[in-house]
This record gives C-alpha cells, structure tokens and sequence, in this order.
C-alpha cells in the first residue's frame, strides 16, 4: 500500500503558485532563489525550506494580511513588511529571521494565546494545529497579558452540523474560513461579523450552521488553523496515523482524497490537493458521506433461497457462487444460451466493469451486458461518436478557467457536480459570460457574485428545437467560423446541415413558442456563444434522458463545430458524467455492442484479438440491452441475470415493468452493499466491497483514470472483483488474477486508448486522462486538438421531432427529475448518513399559480399520476419551475418516482426519457396502492433478511436443488 502520510508531500506554502514565464531573482537569509513573477516573498522562502511563521496565509488562498505574524525585513523598505502579501522583485534582499522579527512575532503571538483556551493536551487539534504549531516556532513561553481579562472562553459551541463543530472561543479571527467559502467554494455564506474585540465569525442566512446558507463542503474546516472548525470524526476517533490517496466514490467529477486512518478505522477524508480534477476542494458527498462504507445495514455474509417468497439463507463464498453458477448454467441448457445476461456497474471500478463484460462474454457466452449509462449517458456514447468520433468529454475540468462564455445545458453542476460548479462559479466572478438552458431556475442562475447572462427557462423535451434555433441564428446572421468548418469538417455533411438549419422552420420565431422561450432570448444566447472568444458547453441528464437525447448530443457537437469552438482550452463539449464511473463502465465495453475502447462488436479483427486473449469464439452479434432484457423476461426468453452494484428496480424507469421483469426471471444474482430494491427480487446476494475495500480505477467526466486505493479489508472478505472471478471459475472459465493491476494490464494490452496506462504510470503522474498510449504517453487532456479523433468533424441533421408523451387535459403538467446536492442518485449510501439532516424525502416542486389552483399548499401530500402510474410526494411550491412544470428527485425509494416515467426512450441508445412525464397533480391524503404495495413487499422482505438462516444452521442444503 502506498502511504502518503509524509507531512512533505502536504507542505503548505502559504501563498498560491503563480503562472508566469518571467522569473525573478531574490535573495532570502543570504541564499538565491528565482521564482516566477507574482511570487510572495513567503512562498519563495518557503521553496528554500524556509518556513515564515503565519496564521492567516495558506497555499490554497490569496492572501489577506491580517495576521502580522509573517512580518520580515526587506532592504530599502520601511518597517517590517508581511510577507504572504509581499511579491518578489528582481534583486531583492529578505531576511526572515532576526533578532527584532523573533520579538515582534511573540508579542503578536502573544495576544492571540492571551486570548485562547488553554486546552491544548485535551484540544482535538493537539498535534496538528497551526496555532499550537507557530506558538513553539516563535518560542512563546509566557503571557504578559495573564488570561483575566475580557476573552471569549465562554463562547458556546455550534454542533449543528452533522458533520463539523464550530467553537468560537477558539477563533483567531483570520478569516481563512469566510476567504475558503468565497474563494474555493463560492457559496459566501460566512461572514466576520462585528467589529474589533467582538469580531466573530458567522454564518449567513441562519442561526446556526445547518440553518444557514452553507452547504457543507468543509472547505472552511481544510482551512481553519485552529480547532474552531474541526471534524466530528476527529473529536470522536482522534488525530490520523497514516493517509492513502484515492478517489471519491460519488460523482463523476473524480476527486482525489486523503483518506485518514487511524488503525482500520477512517478518521475523516481531506481533500487532496496535488488531485487533477478537485485540487484540493470537495463537496459535503465526499467529503463527509462516508459513514455508509460501515453502516449496520451492510449485509457481510453470501446468501442464496429458491424463491424470492423464501427466507434468506447464510451460506459460504464457495456455495453462493457454485449456487449461482449452477443455476445460470442449468437456466442455459433448459431455455437457452441467450437467455442469460449481466449489469455492469458504474459505481464499480474499471477493472471490475471490464471483468463483468468479460465474464458475460466469455463464460456466458452471449453479448447479455450493459451498464447504468444505459439511463443516463449513451446518449452522449452515440452522438459523440458519430460527430466527432469518439464517446467522451473533450476537456478537462480546469479548462473551464479559460472559457469565456459558458453555456449549460440540462445540468445542474452546484447539486449535481459541486465541485466542478464551485469552479465554475469563480470563472464567472472573473467576468465569464453564462448561459444557462433549463427548465428549472437552477443555482447558478442567480448565485452570489456570478449570475447568469441569460436562462432560457424552455419547456422540458424542446432542447432540439433549441438547438436548431441556435444554429440558425448563428449560420443565418454570419456568425460561423467558417475557416474552422472548411479545414476540420467534412464539406458534404456541413452544406446538408447549413441549409437545414437555415430553414425558416428552425428560426427562434418558429421554434420559440415551442420551447416556451421568447425568440430574442434564443437569437441573444447564440450571438453571445458564437462571438465568445472561447465558448463552452457543458451539458447533463436534462440533455441526454429525452426520446431525442442522442440528436440533442449530436445539436451540441454541431453548434461547437460551427463556431470553432473545439480542440483547443476553454472551449469543448463536455458532458458531466453522474455516477463515479460512468464514463470507465462505458470504456470498458458494457454495451452490448461494443468491445472496450468503444469497437464494435461486429468488426472481425477486434473479436479475433479478443478472442486470442481470451481463448473463447465471439458471438459478432449486440446482445440484449437492459429494457430489451426486461422485454424479453415477461416474454419468458430471459430467465436470469447477473447484476453488480446496479439498482435497476429503483433507477429504472416504470419501475412496476422492471419488477414484474425481476419476478419473471428464475434466478436474478445481486452483489451490493446493501439489500438494495433489486436484491428483494433476487435469489443469490452476493455481498459488495465498498471503495474503501478495494484497489482499482475510477475514470471521470474528463477522462482521468485515477487510482482507487484499499485503506481496509473487505468487510465480507472479498472485493467485488474477487466474486466475478470465482464465478467465471465456478462457471468453468478460468480467471486468475493476483490483483486489479493485472486486470488493468490486460485492459491496456487490448485496448488501444489505454496501451500505455498502468498502476505504475498512474502513480508516477497522479492520474492519467485517455487516449494514453505511444502517441500520447502522458496522456491527452484536451482531445480534437488539430483533428477529430474521427479524422474530419461530421455535422450531423438534428431534426426537432416532438416526444410523444404530450400534455393534454387529464395529464396538463410535465414532470421533470433531477438530483439534490447532498443525496446521491438512488440514494442507497446518502440515505445512510449524517445528509438526510437536509433531504429526508423526495418533494414535488410545483409552481405556485399551478399550486393554487389546485387548491396545494406547502407541505400537502399531492398525488402524481402519470399514463404509467401513480405515486404521492409532499408538495414544495416554488417558482424555480415555470408553470406547467413539475419537479422532483428520485433518492427515496418509497417515493416512487419512477412508478410515474414512462417507457420512452432515446431513439438511438433506448436512454428513458426520464425528463419528460406528462402528469396531473391533485391533494391527497394517503400513499398511492403502488406505495401501498411496496411498503408491505418491503416490510416482508426486510422480515424474510432479519429471519435468515445463518451458515452454521442444519437447512442450508435445501436450497441448493
Ligand atoms: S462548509 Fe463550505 S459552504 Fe459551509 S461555510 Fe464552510 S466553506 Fe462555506
Ligand atoms: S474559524 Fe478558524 S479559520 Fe475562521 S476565522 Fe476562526 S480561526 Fe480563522
Ligand atoms: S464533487 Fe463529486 S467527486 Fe467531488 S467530492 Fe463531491 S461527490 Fe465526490
Ligand atoms: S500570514 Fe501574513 S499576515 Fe498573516
């Protein structure tokens, strides 16, 4: 195991590097030293190893100056000068350490412990406290002042917070904690309050912090070099002993964390600061949400029963997986080698995705497999590859700090991909230009200090007819690049598109009042994205979950090809993944059709490779993807599946077609952490490894395949890559891996995007973003640069047909779903933790015209009922929808959200179109008959787990004919 618990990889020095090609010579203490320009006096000492003693500074801010303690002497400058807000200049003369410096820093020292709990050896901080630590550098021995005086020692304690105390009587008052907010995390929610002695930090918006307007991302806690702010984790657990890098398990985002143990036990999770996709920063998921990985609920033991009515029986690893395997083969003889399949997951690693394709593939014998991104992003896979030619983002994260406009369309990144929107965010307080395209009035919209240009507010399943309005106002008013379009795309295939979207029927004056958008808005935000100097378009869910998600992909790639606006920084079509891995599960060839590295199926020299690899004959035809399985479960073709950390029974869509699929089916194999809603239908529960159990990769929204790390063993003895290797075995085929690495070594060898990625070469770059090979052995974070991976960029027709799902007098509103900042998709691990303190069920957020004529006030159960079903929510009336517009998230399982969506799906990649629902909205006051049903299938399969057998009792071999 790496450990990067060495203090010098994680040296603060105190101020942020700066970019500069000019670098400026100094002297410091009687030693030379160049540094770039814009450089503090403190940071070039610090580069010498001379550390200045400080209190307000630190490398992740700009520095305020406050403190004083950083003070030096500088030849030709009056007095003593602070040297965190102190730049170089060019022959310089610093001197750090005197006689005159060392009396100073202790009188101001001083004050502060004058002024100070005197707790240090019962203080959770003891050992690692900045104030603690410069107090011993300045060599402070006594307090003139004594402790008598007016201090704030009695200063109550704020424990609101799930997650982190606030105790003020600690406080310098640095304000490290109000810059980190406003800064890194851009939400501004605390404040120095008061003035001199009663200075006090505080929390806006609320009188307390989990009242206030914070949205817990810690960022204030990292900074704070006292034990003000401090985790309750460390209180509870004490300091760290040691700390392995790995990565956030949550969204697609990818941050890199310090996972800080004290024995087996995580202590808390510290945002990494040297990780390419966070730097440092972190959202209250990662960051906090953790507590899941260890929660009660965990099942630890396999267990098998015939039927889905039976108790669960506790067996051994060996009978689970023989168990498994000798129904899926017996399934095979009596109905077919089709009729079996497996779910690759998206919140598994790399190494685990690829393995369940190639298990499926392989001992299968069948193309059966397919992955989450089925519901939310193969959209993206399809319209990507078919304009640009190749299924991924185009950039990396950090590209957004040269963006000059942005458009976001169909995301919500400040709930959705925190970390990544607080990026953002401080790239519209340095004067980029939004746009932001969405039903709802999301954050960023009006969020302090950086506020959308224009929100074209347009009516949820119109972003094609969107698109092409944008297309024509830009093709009709000369607003092309046209050098961009003649030398990279492909002419033909342009001229088509040109004149199709030059039609009149695609102008904002005809596509307008279907969008629900006023036609000067739309021609605005096209002649604000077209005359950017660098404009981006980041786009999610809200995109791709739609019956056109795929033209909608492809409408992007198009408005970034005519306007130049690809192959370069702070420019690009970026899709912000959901899940952790969606965009590795996809890599690793899940889909039915496609091998890894995104080649098809069909194509005989890519199966002849994989098939001299893996020493079986490849079926050359797609296999079943997820709605075809369930087609053909209530057909009675498809009798079992394997399933890998996948809750389809509660992210599906229609979910009573999903279950009576799962009913349908003789043996359903589920491995998850918890009895998730899909294991209630299951015979064979395999238990999963979290990521804190495991080695392996992450790949994120832009490409980067970062290190997963194991900082504990398996809490039911095996990762999840361990239980598809004894399957394939139990099934016959042999699979021999010591350890994911070697798993990673065969993905590379055959794929040719990731030929020159290994265990090896991640640690020694951090991370590596794809295609990595001979042409790029450092990786690529920027992809199109000179030209498309497919050669010439191909414009694509995007003709706006309308979903057939339509409003109409019985169903006249349109639900829309989405996510929430402190849960996570089904919700299965936030469910879990300290994050229900803010979202404890799912709400219908309706309009208040919408509302009050329905006779619906805040709070009121209202019933949702859609062509596919009912459900019942608590009301929220808001007018962050528009009216005519409904909205909710999918976290809670009772909630039944997805008993409302409906079958429609993305014409090319079957995508739900989770997005749109024609539904009507009344008060009610009681659950609807399908929660009604649920909650008593529930209660008895929670009963049925409860009542298990356990391994040591005599009936375990019933089950096992
Ligand atoms: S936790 Fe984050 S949002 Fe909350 S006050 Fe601290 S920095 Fe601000
Ligand atoms: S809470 Fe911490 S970071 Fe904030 S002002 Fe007080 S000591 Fe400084
Ligand atoms: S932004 Fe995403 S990856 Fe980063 S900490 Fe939050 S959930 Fe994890
Ligand atoms: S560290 Fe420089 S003034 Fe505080």
């Amino acid at each position: 195991m790496i450990n990067f618990f060495d203090p010098a990889s994680d040296i603060d020095l105190g101020t942020p590097a700066r970019d500069s090609e000019v670098q400026v010579s100094l002297n410091i203490d009687g030693r030379a030293i160049s540094v770039p320009a814009g450089t503090s006096v403190m940071r070039a000492a610090a580069l010498l190893g001379t550390s200045i003693p400080k209190l307000c500074a630190t490398d992740s801010l700009e520095a305020f100056g406050s403190c004083r303690m950083c003070m030096v002497e500088i030849d030709g400058m009056r007095g003593y000068p602070a040297s965190c807000t102190t730049p170089v200049s060019e022959g310089m003369v610093v001197r750090t350490q005197t006689a005159r410096l060392a009396d100073l820093r202790r009188n101001v020292m001083e004050l502060y412990i004058s002024d100070h709990p005197l707790d240090c050896l019962t203080c959770s901080a003891n050992g690692n406290c900045e104030l603690q630590s410069v107090a011993g550098q300045v060599g402070l021995r006594e307090v003139r002042y004594g402790y008598a005086g007016d201090n704030h020692l009695a200063e109550a304690k704020d424990v609101s917070n799930p997650y982190f105390d606030y105790e003020p009587s600690k406080c310098i008052v640095c304000s490290r904690c109000v810059r980190a907010c406003e800064d890194i995390q851009g939400t501004f929610a605390l404040t120095i309050s008061g003035r001199g002695f009663d200075s006090r930090v505080a929390a806006a918006g609320g009188d307390n912090f989990l009242n206030s307007e914070c949205v817990s991302c810690g960022a204030c806690v990292q900074a704070c070099p006292t034990a003000t702010l401090t985790e309750k984790s460390l209180v509870q657990i004490g300091q760290p002993e040691r700390a392995v890098i790995t990565t956030c398990a949550y969204c697609g985002v990818g941050c890199s964390f310090r996972a800080e143990m004290k024995g087996d036990q995580l202590v808390r999770m510290v945002p990494d600061k040297n990780g390419g996709a966070n730097h440092g920063h972190a959202c209250v998921k990662g960051r906090f949400a953790w507590g899941y990985a260890t929660h009660p609920d965990r099942i630890t033991t396999p267990m098998i029963r015939k039927h889905i009515d039976d108790p669960w029986q506790e067996v051994s690893w060996d009978e689970a997986v023989s168990y498994a395997a000798s129904e899926l083969r017996r399934i095979q003889l009596k109905y077919g080698r089709d009729s079996i399949g497996g779910i690759t997951s998206s919140r598994c690693t790399n190494e685990e995705a690829y393995l369940v394709q190639k298990l499926v593939r392989t001992a299968f014998g069948n193309n059966n497999v397919d992955t989450c991104a089925r519901v939310c992003h193969s959209p993206t896979g399809y319209g990507l590859k078919q304009t640009l030619g190749e299924s991924a983002g185009t950039q990396s994260f950090d590209s957004v700090m040269l963006a000059d406009v942005i458009l976001v369309i169909g995301a919500n990144p400040t709930d959705a991909h925190p970390v990544f929107g607080s990026q953002l965010k401080r790239r519209l307080r340095q004067g980029a230009k939004l746009i932001v395209i969405d039903p709802r009035r999301i954050d960023l919209v009006d969020s302090p200090h950086a506020r959308a240009e224009l929100h074209l507010q347009l009516r949820p399943g119109t972003n094609v007819a969107m698109l092409n309005a944008l297309a024509h106002v830009i093709v009709t008013e000369g607003l092309l690049d046209q050098g961009f379009v003649d030398s990279r795309c492909e002419a033909a295939e342009f001229a088509r598109w040109r004149d199709f979207v030059s039609l009149a029927d695609n102008a904002p004056e005809a596509l307008g009042p279907i969008c629900g958008v006023p036609a000067e808005q739309i021609r605005a935000a096209a002649r604000l994205y077209a005359n950017g100097a660098n404009a981006a378009i980041y786009y999610g869910l809200g995109v791709t979950e739609h019956s056109q998600g795929s033209t909608a992909v492809m409408g992007i790639a198009n408005l970034a090809m005519a306007t130049g606006n690809i192959g370069r920084e702070g420019v690009g079509v970026n899709p912000l993944r959901g899940q952790n891995n969606v965009q590795g599960s996809c890599d690793m060839g899940s889909f039915p059709h496609e091998l890894p590295g995104y080649r098809h199926i069909s194509n005989e020299g890519v199966r002849a490779e994989f098939e001299q690899a893996w020493g079986v004959t490849l079926q050359p035809d797609p296999g079943l993807r997820i709605p075809n399985m369930f087609e053909a479960a209530l057909d009675g073709s498809f009798k079992a599946l394997y399933c890998q950390g996948e809750d389809i029974a509660q992210s599906d869509p229609n979910t009573q077609h999903v279950t009576a699929a799962l009913r349908a089916m003789e043996c359903v194999v589920v491995q998850d952490i918890f009895l998730n809603e899909t294991a209630k239908f299951a015979h064979v529960f395999l238990p999963g490894s979290s990521f804190l159990e495991k080695d392996g990769t992450f790949t994120n929204a832009e490409r980067r395949i970062s290190r997963v790390r194991k900082v504990m063993e398996p809490l039911a003895g095996k990762a999840d890559w361990e239980a598809t290797v004894a399957l394939a075995n139990a099934l016959g085929y042999p699979m021999d891996y010591r350890h994911p690495s070697q798993i990673m070594d065969e993905i590379a060898r055959l794929t040719p995007t990731f030929h020159r990625v290994s265990y090896a070469e991640i640690d020694r770059h951090g991370s590596l973003q794809w295609p990595c090979n001979d042409a790029a052995p450092d990786g690529t974070p920027t992809m199109h640069i000179g030209q498309f991976v497919r050669g010439k960029g191909r414009f694509m027709l995007t003709g706006y047909v309308p979903t057939d799902e339509k409003v109409n007098s019985r169903y006249p509103l349109l639900l829309t779903t989405g996510r929430i900042l402190s849960q996570y998709n089904v919700g299965a691990q936030t469910r879990r933790t300290g994050n229900v303190a803010w979202h404890a069920q799912d709400r219908l957020e309706i309009h208040p015209s919408d509302a009050e004529s329905r006779g619906i006030v805040e709070g009121d159960w209202v019933g949702i009922g859609s062509r596919a079903g009912q459900t019942v929510l608590r009301a929220q009336v808001t007018s962050r929808v528009a009216p005519g517009v409904v909205y909710t998230t999918f976290h809670f399982p009772e909630s039944g959200a997805n008993v409302i969506t409906t079958d429609n799906s993305d014409w090319a990649t079957n995508c739900p179109e989770y997005k749109v629902t024609a539904v009507e909205v009344v008060r009610v006051s009681q659950p609807s008959a399908w929660q009604q049903r649920y909650q008593a299938f529930s209660d008895e399969q929670r009963r049925l787990l409860k009542e298990r057998r356990h391994s040591d009792q005599p009936e375990t071999a019933e089950v096992h004919r």
